[in-house]
């Protein structure tokens, strides 16, 4: 570089940095004068989230006389109120009548897209296309910023094992190197580069921490971990997001070496916070500040100071630090500078949000028309839901069907719109998605489709009335299991294919909705082993929110796609995929086991000290006498109307020096049929070191497009980064010695090279 180019450079840098600073500066001076002219009681107030009832929460708490507390001082933002009208009658309570005129954050659960929803997270995870999350969470955004929305209680990063639990469904699943890269996708997706954008808003890195890890998969339970297993299997998504400059971090109902995550100092502080370097604000999950009075700690003014000097800023509903935390002060149980910090805190992200500038930047009522439920965000939805899908099984080529089949179209799920949406889909209109008799009807005009619903989802009245809490999920039918049963035979006997939709209602799975028993209903089970008893070509379209136990069905002779809740453009997705006009590539980011017993069964397990070989049993290793240890469906797993070949796995250098970054090469066929894509797998195995090694971890993906026939040389690159872990002392590093890695279509990778590390 010539001087005058350095100088130039050199001169936009200064600036640049400049300008950074004097904007860093004006924020903390706009906070700090704000702050200085506020009493003890309006910086209390702003700690406290309420929820004016009415709109969609997950509990049953619903605060009183808001409009008052509003107008005292005493709310920093609201939850549960949606559209920009609303929105702007709140933040014009707080800017008219309050006397410092502080806007409000106005916050929400968007999980899976506002009004267009996307298919469930476990579901999109399954496409590993990091463009695709963003893009979704981009136009989550612009829905539900059109709305009011000014910050969103996403993305869910929990690592989950465990399918029982079910909120397996809000997060990517068990791997912490691909959560880490979803939750960066989403955060970015959500947050733009620019906050203060009215189509932007603040995301919430949530549950801090291990909430996927709860004992028995039982929601809301205990937690017991080791720091190193938590430091390298648990933690990293959390960081990743921080890394990634999330606004506002959530803690969760867990506890954690027996504090609860809400009044956890160690968590809050010390690795939230000084570890990680944590800038943003942290809320409390839905009540779970009062509940650490039922997980023993105390009474409500004893907990509400645990949470605030453990570091926790804001109180979501619970009202326990407006209603005690003044007295703590009076006490000397807490002090006035804890207090002044956790509304630092929270006055600095509504500066960030543009807030002060404009109180009602997110109340333009001219937006939802244009920006919510558009011809362009609802082919996003019908693209990711695509993409979402997992071929499970292939049954004598059955898939893709011809456009002009006579098919019988049965199962429970086969004509029902109010299970497409999926868990947590509270902003969306279940009325407004496409059932899959819609969607084959729209994409196949020719074919002849006839329904019969065959089955109810379950026949167990308990179990669909604790679906049914968010609307009609499951409908027991009138007509008796008989009746439906014969009307699905004989529609089968008639035609050339069956497909039958079956699986979870979408309340099955979700929040409080654990389930010890993964296998479909005995209703469904039935209705798919009668018709697969009349010998016609069979497809089993399979919709859930968790890994399920599937071995019977798996044992049918029948083809299997797995759809998840697809959202709302599910039935048209579903019949791409059906239909052929395109071709499924999406992977399980979560293991299927082949019972409940198996759980938990994840792909980085470890050697133990007496591994069997290749699931033979053997009397004094470690395995079950009952069943095999590996999974129905492996990590990874995924396949596709075509075939994929793998080889010439290269590696750039056997041995590399620390810090330094290795290149990898493997040549990838398109063998088949079809045009496809295929996620490419890299998983990496260190052989010897200090903390036992998982026997193998995914440290690289890509996804790539083959047209039939075609090769492709894939390269991934393994970063320093990707050959350091935790060890005993909870140091990040990278040991010298052997490193395998296995390259190819799912966490069964065969094709292997090696390298050193010196
Ligand atoms: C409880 C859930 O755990 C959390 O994820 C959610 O954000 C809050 N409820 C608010 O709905």
């Amino acid at each position: 570089m010539n001087t005058l180019k350095i100088k130039l450079v050199s001169f936009i840098l200064l600036f640049g940095l400049g300008l950074f600073s004097v904007k860093a500066q004006e924020k903390i001076d706009q906070v700090e004068a704000l702050l200085s002219k506020m009493t003890l009681e309006e910086k209390i107030g702003q700690l406290n989230l309420l929820t004016p009832g009415g709109g969609i929460a997950t509990g049953s708490v619903v605060s009183n006389n808001v409009e008052a507390k509003i107008k005292a001082g005493q709310v920093g933002g609201l939850f549960g109120v949606a559209g920009p009208e609303k929105v702007r009658q709140a933040q014009k309570i707080a800017i008219e009548n309050s006397r410092l005129k502080i806007p409000l954050l106005i916050g929400s659960d968007i999980i899976h897209g506002y009004k267009t929803t996307f298919p469930i997270p476990l579901g999109t995870a399954a496409s590993w296309d990091l463009e695709l999350i963003k893009k979704m969470a981009e136009t989550a955004a612009k829905e539900a910023t059109a709305d009011g929305i000014n910050w969103n209680f996403s993305p869910m990063v929990d690592i989950a094992r465990d399918p029982r639990w079910g909120r397996i469904a809000e997060g990517a699943g068990e791997d912490p190197f691909l959560g880490s890269a979803i939750a960066t996708a989403m955060i970015k997706g959500y947050q733009g580069t620019n906050l203060k954008k009215p189509n932007t808003m603040m995301a919430t890195v949530k549950h801090l921490v291990l909430y996927g890890a709860a004992e028995g998969g039982r929601d809301y339970n205990s937690v017991d971990m080791g720091k190193v297993k938590m430091y390298n299997q648990y933690l990293p998504v959390y960081k990743a997001a921080v890394d990634a400059g999330v606004g506002s971090a959530m803690t969760s109902f867990n506890d954690i070496d027996g504090v609860p995550a809400s009044g956890n100092k160690w968590m809050i502080t010390d690795l939230l916070r000084k570890q990680w370097g944590f800038e943003g604000m942290v809320v409390s999950d839905y009540t779970s500040v009062n509940e650490m009075v039922a997980h023993g700690l105390g009474d409500l003014q004893t907990v509400s100071a645990l949470a605030l000097n453990a570091g926790l800023d804001m109180d979501m509903v619970g009202e326990g630090f407006l209603t005690t935390l003044k007295k703590s002060v009076e006490e000397g149980k807490v002090s006035e500078e804890s207090i002044t910090q956790a509304c630092r805190r929270i006055l600095t992200a509504k500066y960030n949000l543009g807030l002060f500038n404009d109180p009602y930047l997110y109340a333009d009522e001219s937006r939802p028309e244009k920006d919510i439920l558009s011809q362009e965000n609802r082919k996003l939805a019908r693209e990711a839901a695509r993409q979402s899908f997992v071929l499970l099984k292939k049954h004598e080529n059955v898939l893709p069907l011809q456009k002009s089949a006579k098919i019988a179209l049965v199962g429970p799920l086969a004509n029902n719109k109010n299970n497409m949406l999926g868990t947590w889909a509270p902003t969306g209109d279940p009325q407004l998605s496409v059932p899959v008799f819609e969607g084959f009807k729209n994409v196949a005009p020719k074919a002849k489709i006839k329904y019969a619903k065959g089955a109810n989802i379950t026949n167990d009245p308990d179990l669909a009335k604790r679906a049914n809490v968010f609307g009609t999920r499951v409908e027991i039918d009138e007509r008796s299991s008989e009746t439906l049963l014969n009307e699905a035979l004989k529609l089968a006997e008639n035609s050339d294919v069956i497909v039958a939709v079956v699986g979870e209602a979408s309340e099955f799975s979700g929040e409080a909705a654990s389930r010890t028993n993964l296998s479909l209903p005995e209703s469904q089970k039935r209705m798919l082993t009668e018709l697969s008893k009349i010998g016609k070509p069979m497809v089993i379209v399979l919709m859930s929110g968790r890994p399920l136990t599937i071995e019977d069905e798996f044992a049918l002779p029948a083809s299997i796609l797995q759809v998840w809740h697809a959202g709302i453009e599910a039935g048209n997705a579903i019949a791409d995929v059906v239909f052929g006009d395109y071709n499924p590539s999406g992977k399980l980011t979560a293991t299927w086991p082949r019972n409940v017993g198996q759980i938990p069964v994840y792909h980085s397990m470890k050697n133990t000290g007496r591994p069997i070989e290749a699931d033979n049993f053997q009397k004094f290793k470690s395995n079950y006498l009952d069943v095999v240890n590996t999974p129905l469906f492996p990590f990874g797993y995924g396949m596709s109307y075509t075939e994929f070949g793998y080889k010439n796995l290269k590696i750039q250098k056997s041995q590399i020096a620390q810090m330094e970054a290795v290149e990898i090469l493997v040549d990838v066929t398109n063998t088949g049929d079809f045009d496809g894509a295929e996620i490419v797998q890299l998983y990496l195995r260190d052989v010897v070191r200090s903390i036992t090694p998982p026997l193998r971890e995914l440290k690289g993906f890509t996804k790539v497009f083959l047209k039939k026939g075609e090769t492709k040389t894939v390269k991934l690159t393994l970063q320093p980064n990707d050959l350091k872990f935790y060890n005993g002392a909870l140091e990040f590093v990278a040991e010298p010695g052997d490193f395998e890695i296995f390259v190819g279509t799912n966490s069964q990778a065969e094709l292997k090279t090696s390298f050193k590390l010196n």
